[in-house]
């Protein structure tokens, strides 16, 4: 079966929902920003501070390359869909689904999430929430599925995707 992997932009629940969709899956739940941090042995937040984004996109890939297609959900880094040589992992994995969230509900959700984005400590952080959006949004639609999500709960999303995933095994 692969890995079911979820993908989309800072804050459209992508561990939320993954965690969901392997329980009613019945299958393991992975994250990738998680493993990383096991990896690189602190939060991601600092190691952006410290190292710069570069740095952590060399061990995001070479993170995704140590993994093995078992069966089971795998949440995303926004971020991994910006190299090319990543998607050649992400296709040997699994299936990638594009949480395709409405941008007001993302930004009402990072303003109210506890973990800051190491790439909207800005300013205008809205501005380049938007720029950041623009820049990937073909990037997101290379996608096997789409999932497009209002304000529903991220339960429900987790339900829609397991659907999806029936109608086009
Ligand atoms: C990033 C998203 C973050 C994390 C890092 C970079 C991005 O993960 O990997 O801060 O480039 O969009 P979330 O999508 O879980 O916030």
């Amino acid at each position: 079966m692969g890995l079911v992997i979820l993908i989309g932009m800072m804050g459209s629940g992508k561990s939320t929902v993954g965690m969901e969709l392997a329980r009613l899956l019945d299958v393991d739940f992975f994250d990738t920003d998680k493993l990383l941090e096991q990896r690189l042995g602190r939060p991601i937040r600092q190691w952006f501070q410290i190292y710069g984004e570069q740095a952590f996109r060399e061990h995001e890939t070479l993170m995704l390359k140590s993994l093995d297609a078992e069966s089971g959900v795998l949440a995303t880094g926004g971020g991994i869909i910006l190299r090319d040589e990543n998607w050649s992992e992400l296709k040997r994995l699994g299936t990638t689904v594009f949480l395709d969230v409405d941008p007001e509900v993302l930004k009402r959700r990072l303003t109210q999430s506890k973990r800051k984005r190491p790439l909207l400590e800005v300013d205008n952080w809205e501005e380049k929430f938007d720029s950041i959006l623009n820049s990937r949004r073909d990037v997101y639609n290379r996608a096997d599925q789409t999932i497009e999500v209002g304000d529903e709960a991220l339960v429900d999303v987790a339900q829609k995707i397991k659907n999806l995933l029936h109608e086009y095994p």
